[in-house]
C-alpha cells in the first residue's frame, strides 16, 4: 500500500518513524508492504524532526493527490486551507483520508463523510481527539449500540501541562507555556490551546459523532486558561482543589447542551487524577453507564499511533461501518444549571469609573477583599447569570479569572 504524507511535523515525523523506519510492530502483522511513496512540505531546506530522502519531498500537492498510485494520504498539516481543499481532492480521487487536524475535521466533519461515502472510502481521525487515546472508534461502535447521552473530559495535553505545572511546582504561566511548546504538545499558534479552541473543535467533534447531529463550534461556549495566575492556583491549594480544563456535553430529546471552562475538582473527582499532558474522556451510554479513556494527550509518538491505527483499520478493511449521518443541529447551546463558580477580580485592572461599583456587587457575592483582589466563591449561581456577570465584569476589568466547581 501506498501512502502520501501531508506534513511532516510532529505528527507526521512520528508516522514516518512507525511506517519507514520500524518503530512498532506494524510490519510484524502486516505481510503487505507499506511505503511513504511522497511528503508534501512547505519548504523542502527545512530541517525535519526525523531523517527523510529527498527525493520523497515535494511542494507539489499534485504529486500526491492525483498520483493514481497512491491509495492512502495521512493529512497531518495543521489550519484550515489548503487542508480542507487537499482532503477533498483525495476523496473524490477515490483516496481513504486519515487526519489528525481537528480544526479542519470540525468544520467539515459532514462534509468529509459524506464525500467518503460517495467514493466509497475511508475517513477516519483518530489522532484528531485526545492525542494516543482510541476515543473515536470506541464512541463509534458504541453509539451504534447506545443511545450516548452525555461526554465529558480533559481534551487539551498543553493546557493539562501547565496548570499541573502550576499547581504543583508554583510555575508561572508563560514559562511552562513554553516547555509545552518544546515538548511538541501545543499547535503551532498557541492560542487555540490557551484560549479553548482545540478543546473546543474536539467536543464539538465527539458530540456530533455521539449525537448524530452536525454541531458547529461556534455553538460551544468556551473559555481558557490564559487569564490564570499564581494568586489563583494558591487559592485552589488553599482549598485542596485541583484545576482542569474541561469540555462537557449532552443531549436530551435532541437539544444539546455543551461548554467548555476552566473547572475546579477535588481528590475524590475522576479527573484529579489526570496530570500533566494526559487526557481522560468519560462518556455515558444508556445500557454501558460511564466508560472513561485515559492516556497521552498530545506529543510525537501516541498521536502518531492513533493516525497509524486508523491506517490499520483500512488494512483490516474495518472503515466500511463508519457511515454516520449527521442532522443539522438546531437546538444546542451552553448549559443552564446552577453551580458553584470560583472568581477572582483584579480591580485595579478595572476601570477607575467603575470600580466603586464593582467593589460593592462583588463583596455582595460573598468575594472578599485582599489588597483589591477580590476573591473567593460564588455558590449556586445560575450558569447563565454567572456568564452575564463575567460578561459585565470582562468589560471593565483587565484582569479576572472563573472556574467551574465540578462535583460528582
Ligand atoms: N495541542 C494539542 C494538545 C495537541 O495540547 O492537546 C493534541 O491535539
Amino acid at each position: 500500500m501506498k501512502i502520501g504524507l501531508l506534513g511532516l511535523g510532529t505528527v507526521g515525523a512520528g508516522a514516518y518513524e512507525i511506517i519507514e523506519n520500524g518503530k512498532g510492530r506494524l510490519q510484524e502483522f502486516y505481510q503487505e508492504e507499506l511505503t511513504i511513496e511522497r511528503i508534501l512540505v512547505r519548504n523542502l531546506d527545512k530541517k525535519r524532526p526525523v531523517e527523510v530522502p529527498e527525493d520523497k519531498l515535494t511542494t507539489d500537492a499534485a504529486k500526491i493527490l492525483d498520483d493514481p498510485s497512491i491509495d492512502v494520504i495521512l493529512s497531518v498539516m495543521g489550519g484550515m486551507e489548503p487542508a480542507k481543499s487537499y482532503i477533498l481532492k483525495a476523496l473524490q480521487n477515490g483516496k481513504h483520508v486519515i487526519t489528525s487536524n481537528k480544526a479542519v475535521v470540525a468544520a467539515n466533519l459532514s462534509l468529509f463523510l459524506e464525500e467518503a461515502a460517495k467514493s466509497n472510502v475511508a475517513f477516519l481521525f483518530e489522532g484528531a481527539v485526545g492525542g494516543g487515546i482510541p476515543i473515536i472508534k470506541p464512541l463509534k461502535q458504541q453509539r451504534r449500540l447506545n443511545q450516548i447521552e452525555a461526554i465529558e473530559g480533559i481534551l487539551n495535553g498543553t493546557t493539562n501541562f501547565i496548570l499541573t505545572q502550576m499547581m504543583e511546582n508554583d510555575l508561572e504561566f508563560d514559562t511552562v507555556l513554553a516547555d509545552a511548546q518544546a515538548r511538541g504538545y501545543a499547535e503551532a499558534d498557541p492560542s487555540a490551546d490557551i484560549d479553548g479552541f482545540d478543546v473546543q473543535r474536539k467536543i464539538a467533534i465527539l458530540s456530533s459523532l455521539a449525537y448524530g447531529q452536525d454541531i458547529p463550534t461556534d455553538k460551544v461556549y468556551t473559555r481558557g486558561i490564559r487569564s490564570i495566575r499564581g494568586m489563583d492556583t494558591d487559592y485552589f491549594k488553599s482549598k485542596n482543589l485541583d484545576v482542569k480544563l474541561v469540555a462537557s456535553s449532552a443531549e436530551q430529546d435532541g437539544a444539546v447542551s455543551i461548554w467548555v471552562e476552566p473547572c475546579l475538582v477535588d481528590p475524590s473527582h475522576r479527573f484529579y487524577a489526570i496530570k500533566n499532558s494526559d487526557n481522560v474522556v468519560s462518556f455515558i451510554g444508556h445500557l454501558s453507564g460511564r466508560l472513561d479513556f485515559v492516556g497521552a494527550g498530545a506529543g510525537m509518538d501516541p498521536t502518531a499511533n492513533a493516525v497509524i491505527s486508523d491506517l490499520m483499520d483500512i488494512l483490516d478493511n474495518h472503515y466500511q461501518a463508519d457511515r454516520i449521518p449527521l442532522a443539522v443541529a438546531e437546538n444546542v447551546g451552553p448549559t443552564h444549571a446552577s453551580q458553584d463558580y470560583y472568581l477572582r477580580v483584579d480591580l485595579l485592572s478595572c476601570s477607575k469609573s467603575e470600580q466603586t461599583r464593582l467593589a460593592k456587587a462583588l463583596l455582595n457575592l460573598g468575594l472578599t477583599n485582599n489588597q483589591e483582589i477580590y476573591q473567593g466563591m460564588i455558590e449556586d449561581i445560575e450558569a447563565s447569570a454567572m456568564r452575564a456577570l463575567v460578561s459585565d465584569v470582562e468589560k471593565e476589568c483587565g484582569s479576572i479569572f472563573y472556574a467551574r466547581r465540578l462535583r460528582g
